[in-house]
């Protein structure tokens, strides 16, 4: 892939003019989101060869990306956590990264955060207009957080059956709330699609399972690991919801090894209890999915991941959630068959929003 560094001008007085590259859509977003460290900055241009420069759409709200800046550091940059009790074997190592670190409490804040940044930049959100999505929480709660540091209004539909915790918490936040029956985030999508197409002037649809500012936010996710393991990863693997944490750290880790196992992780049954995860065979594919991308396809029980908070709590000192126990239960296994190799998965989140869980879990 040719290397390709767009320039960057910024003036106080002009307002802010970055040129994208589109000849690598993918690029672009990672071009925008270097820019945002440089405000204000003239960058030199590294040229791309590439003749399809073009300047940031004039309608860009650049109160908005201001507004996005000062809230930048807040996203990612999450620990890694050594596993070593649990799992302690001559010559593998397990990690996993800390996501609830962040602002938005989960791993789904650096897609929250890509989306939008990129929606602005493109000129497509801008205040006044309402931010429209379909979630299973974590995303919903994560745009929470920026929408109300950016003073925008946020409309969004969760399955009914998400806890309670996240309804609280996007409550609080003054999100106007919509409920789809059962469980599943495609009954939410279509509900939230039909909203959006009779008003579509009103909303910016973020469209998470679609959008590929969603899995593109993970490129920096797998920077980190690199840099946190010295480079010395050698397996990462992870569960697949909207799918943008494992095509995003995955895609980036193949391109800077493809040696790299990839390993994604599905509940063993439709009928399974990990909030934010998918059983594939029988859930709506979003299209952001890449099937070419796995080395490896795991299944995790909900039954073993519950056990796993447990153990977890008293053996390495963490309360996690049940998709990070999931997470940990693949990596584990996949610990085991190995000789040598050095795992990392992501815990999504902490057990904060699972009171029901961790309840019974304690029998309190
Ligand atoms: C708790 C939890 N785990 C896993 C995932 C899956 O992550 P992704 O959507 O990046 O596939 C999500 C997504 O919302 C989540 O909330």
């Amino acid at each position: 892939m040719r290397e390709c560094y767009g320039s960057v001008i910024a003036s106080p007085i002009l307002s802010i003019l970055p040129y994208l590259c589109t000849c690598q859509p993918d690029r672009t977003t990672l071009l925008a989101e270097d820019f945002g460290n440089r405000v204000p900055a003239l960058r030199a241009h590294k040229p791309c060869n590439c003749t399809m420069m073009t300047y940031m759409p004039s309608k860009v709200d650049s109160a908005l990306l201001r507004k996005m800046e000062t809230i930048k550091h807040l996203v990612g940059n999450t620990p890694l956590f050594p596993v070593t009790r649990i799992f302690n074997k001559k010559n593998v190592r397990i990690y996993a990264k800390m996501e609830w670190r962040q602002f938005g409490g989960s791993i789904k804040s650096r897609p929250a955060f890509n989306i939008i940044k990129q929606a602005i930049l493109r000129g497509d959100l801008r205040e006044g207009m309402t931010i429209l999505d379909a979630s299973s929480g974590n995303t919903g709660i994560a745009y929470a957080h920026i929408c109300a540091a950016l003073g925008l209004k946020l409309k969004l539909c969760l399955p009914e059956e998400a806890t309670i915790e996240r309804k609280r918490i996007l409550t609080m936040f003054g999100v106007d709330l919509m409920y789809s029956p059962g469980k599943k985030t495609s009954k939410s999508q279509e509900i939230v699609k039909e909203i959006y197409a009779k008003n579509p002037e009103k909303y910016f649809y973020a469209d998470q399972y679609s959008n590929k500012d969603n899995w593109v936010a993970h490129y920096m996710t797998a920077e980190e690991i690199l840099q946190q393991t010295n480079q010395e990863v050698t397996h990462f693997c992870s569960s697949l919801g909207t799918t943008g944490t494992f095509v995003g750290t995955g895609r980036r880790l193949k391109e800077f090894d493809p040696n790299i196992q990839l390993v994604s992780l599905q509940p063993d049954s439709p009928d399974h209890k990990l909030e934010g995860w998918k059983h594939l065979a029988t859930a709506t594919v979003p299209s952001i999915y890449d099937p070419n991308l796995a080395d490896s396809t795991r299944f995790v029980n909900t039954a073993d991941a519950y056990d796993m908070i447990t153990r977890f709590s008293k053996e390495e000192g963490l309360l996690i959630s049940p998709s990070s126990a999931a997470n940990m239960v693949g990596a584990i296994r996949l610990a085991e068959e190995i000789d040598q190799g050095v795992i990392v998965t992501v815990f999504t989140d902490n057990a904060a929003k699972y009171s029901a869980v961790i309840g019974g879990l304690a029998g309190i």
